[in-house]
This record gives structure tokens, C-alpha cells and sequence, in this order.
């Protein structure tokens, strides 16, 4: 998977430095071309004579060559890279990726980077729970960065904890999964619906929910990210998508979403449903704000909305994959199988508003994921990125 890939190595000023050598190697044994960038550091753990010679490529580390002014271009290089990946990192330079502390060539270069970007962070126990570190590899992550969680084990204090680099056998397989999976949707067209829908009332009100729409942006930026080409029909939501391959349509009630869905339908491979639509929209909204001064209480009279899931349901032709959502109180799963056969679902993705961490607004979610034929897993708690990630894991071919 790694054949002809480009990949920035760039190394820190950590022990787990003497690791980045045997990376390398096994990139270059994978085909990839390597090209590394040391922060100043990271030279007092292991030189550039070392990481030059098994790449076959100067080592870049400071802005110009200081004997013949020659400027190492961190643009060229950002663009050069099919991914860049900092192997390891230690909390002074996550710090600084976080928050754009463009003092070396390594950061520099990351800010440049459009290339996916992965991190193995490495440090003492202490340093890694530290709050500030957290929070910095939180903010990586909020990038779409790709964190290489440290394993736990005898550090380089002598102390015993989470901090340690993964080994580069692990670096090497996760960047294979990553380019394996980037080609998993290649070619083909998905549609997602994302957010609330706000059904108006009069020109300044609207029936709404708390739908953020995080979940379904995430699924549209996973299925991007695995080579798809997203429509993305959006309630009304505070979130952007990142990735370039996601046309996002903006919408604000159930019946322009279903509109939009209608259109984008019958070119998708794969729909999924993940707006949380007003079931009820009034009937006749006012043209004209209504005013609470002279006027008896206002009795808004409903009317049931299109239900968009069951509606592509019945217009589904063999071969096309719908995925339904349930957000469900109480008889969860009696509920989910029931909503997935009355809307002809492959697959509903059920969250219990019960489950802590799961369900409106949060950056997690606990998903079961119940499939036509009634097989169902359950997944734990994870980022909503990664239960994107397991929900197109779960309808692809060779699952
Ligand atoms: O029936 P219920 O609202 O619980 O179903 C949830 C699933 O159906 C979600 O996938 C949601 O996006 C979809 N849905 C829809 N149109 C509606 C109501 C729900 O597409 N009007």
C-alpha cells in the first residue's frame, strides 16, 4: 500500500528518536520514498547522517543551508507529501503544532502539509496525562490529525506508564490501514443527510432540536477521506466540512432536505440518514411575525413531515445502500428493527439516549449497529469519527 508514496518523516527531540532510524527502514521497504525533517533537537538524539543515509536524502532541518543561503522550501515539501508523519513527538512540538508555533522547519512544514498528518507522541507518564498535553493532542485531533496512541510500558525515566512510542512495525501498519482504506470508497457516490431541520413558525421562529450534526459530518468526512464523493444535506448547523470531495447542499426544513435527497438519490451507492428531522412542521407558517400584544394565545396547528429515510426506502434500486439512524429512549432494539424494515433500511445505527457519552452534541457515541438480516454489534465508546469509520466498515463488501 505504501509503494510510490511520499511521506515526510519528521523526528523530535525525544530518546524514542533512536526508533525513527528502524521507521525508515521499514517505509522505504514498503515502497515509499522517504524524506526526513529533524527539528534542532532532535540531532542530540540521532543524527542526520544516519537518517540521510538509509533514505538516500538530505535531511532537512533548518530554514537555509548556512553556507550557501540554499532556502529549503517547507510549501514544496507540505505539497511533495502523501502523508507526513512525526514518529516521535514530544509534548513541545505537539504544543506547538497545536497552536502554530511556526519557530522550526518541522512545524513549518507541518502547517504546510495538505497531506494527511500522523502523530506518535512520546514522553513520560506524567507529561503525557498532563492536561495541557491532552488538550493539545485533542486539538490535533479536532485538525483531522491521526494520533498513534503511545503504548505503556518501562520508559525512558524508568518508570512504568503510557507514554512510550509505538513501535514503527505499528507506525508502518497504521499507515497502511490509513491508504488501504482511503481507496475503500473510490469511485463510488455517497449521500448523507447531517443536522436539524428548523420548521418555521413565522419569519423569526422555527420548531427546531439539538441536533449539532456532528455525527453525520463526520460520516461524510470518513467516507470522503475513503475516496467517495460526498453529498452532504445539511440542516442548520455551527460545524463546516474540512474534506474538498464533500458538496455540502444547506438546507433548513424536512421537506427541502427530502427535496434535495430526491435529487441526489438515485446517483448515490450508499444514503445515510443521519438528520434529525422534525417530525411536525405548522401546517400555514405566519407571513408576518406574530405578536404576543392583543392576541389571544396562538395555537400552531401541525402538520406530519416526510419521513426522507422511508421515502428513498421505497424508491431503493438493488445494489444501493440506506442507512438509517434510531435514537431511541426505551425498547431500543424492538424500536430500531422495526423503524430499519418499515423504511426498507440495510442497516440502522441505533444510540440510546441513556448511554453516557452518547447521542446530541457530544464528540462520542455508542452505536449497535443492526443490519437487515438481524445481525447486530455493538460498538464501545469511541470518537463519532471512529463510529463513522466502523459504520462503513460494516456495510463494506468484504465485511
Ligand atoms: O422515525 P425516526 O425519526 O426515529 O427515524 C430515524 C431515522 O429516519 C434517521 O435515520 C433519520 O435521519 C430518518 N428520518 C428521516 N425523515 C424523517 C424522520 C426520520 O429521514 N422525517
Amino acid at each position: 500500500m505504501l509503494d510510490g508514496k511520499h511521506i515526510i518523516l519528521g523526528i523530535t527531540g525525544g530518546i524514542a528518536a533512536y526508533k525513527s532510524a528502524m521507521l525508515a527502514r521499514l517505509l522505504i521497504k514498503a515502497g515509499a520514498e522517504v524524506q526526513v525533517v529533524m527539528t534542532p533537537s532532535a540531532k542530540e538524539f540521532i543524527t542526520p547522517v544516519t537518517m540521510s543515509a538509509l533514505t538516500g536524502k538530505p535531511v532537512v532541518s533548518e530554514f537555509f543551508t548556512a553556507n550557501t543561503g540554499e532556502w529549503h522550501s517547507h510549501v514544496d515539501l507540505g505539497l511533495w507529501a502523501d502523508a507526513m508523519v512525526i514518529a516521535p513527538a514530544t509534548a513541545c512540538t505537539i504544543g506547538k503544532m497545536a497552536n502554530g508555533v511556526a519557530d522550526n522547519m518541522l512545524v513549518t512544514t507541518y502547517l504546510s502539509a495538505k497531506a494527511p498528518v500522523f502523530v506518535a507522541p512520546a514522553m513520560d507518564l506524567d507529561m503525557m496525562a498532563h492536561p495541557s498535553t491532552t488538550a493539545n493532542i485533542d486539538k490535533l485531533r479536532s485538525y483531522g490529525n491521526h494520533i498513534i496512541e503511545p503504548a505503556s510500558g518501562e520508559l525512558a525515566s524508568h518508570l512504568t506508564g503510557k507514554g512510550r512510542m509505538q513501535e514503527p512495525e505499528v507506525i508502518v501498519a497504521e499507515l497502511e490501514k490509513f491508504f488501504a482504506e482511503s481507496q475503500s470508497l473510490k469511485g463510488k457516490k455517497v449521500l448523507v443527510t447531517a443536522g436539524p431541520t428548523y420548521e418555521k413558525i413565522d419569519p423569526v421562529r422555527f420548531i427546531g432540536n439539538y441536533s449539532t450534526g456532528k455525527m453525520g459530518y463526520a460520516i461524510a468526512e470518513e467516507a470522503a477521506a475513503r475516496g467517495a464523493e460526498v453529498t452532504l444535506v445539511s440542516g442548520p448547523v455551527a460545524i463546516k466540512a474540512k474534506h474538498p470531495a464533500i458538496t455540502v447542499i444547506d438546507v433548513e426544513s424536512a421537506k427541502q432536505m427530502l427535496a434535495e435527497c430526491q435529487a441526489a438519490f438515485p446517483h448515490a451507492d450508499i444514503a445515510v440518514m443521519c438528520a434529525a428531522v422534525a417530525d411536525y412542521a405548522p401546517a400555514e407558517p405566519a407571513d408576518r411575525k406574530i405578536k404576543r400584544e392583543k392576541q389571544e394565545i396562538p395555537t400552531i396547528t401541525l402538520v406530519k413531515n416526510p419521513d426522507i429515510a422511508a421515502t428513498l426506502g421505497a424508491q431503493k434500486k438493488p445494489g444501493q445502500i440506506l442507512i438509517g439512524f434510531a435514537l431511541e429512549t426505551d425498547n431500543e432494539m424492538t424500536n430500531a428493527l422495526e423503524k430499519l424494515r418499515r423504511k426498507n433500511l440495510d442497516m440502522i445505527a441505533l444510540n440510546s439516549l441513556r448511554t453516557p457519552g452518547a447521542g446530541f452534541g457530544t464528540d462520542t457515541n455508542v452505536l449497535t449497529l443492526i443490519k437487515a438480516d438481524g445481525s447486530e454489534s455493538q460498538l464501545p465508546l469511541m470518537s463519532k469519527r471512529d463510529a463513522a469509520a466502523r459504520l462503513l466498515d460494516a456495510i463494506s463488501p468484504a465485511k
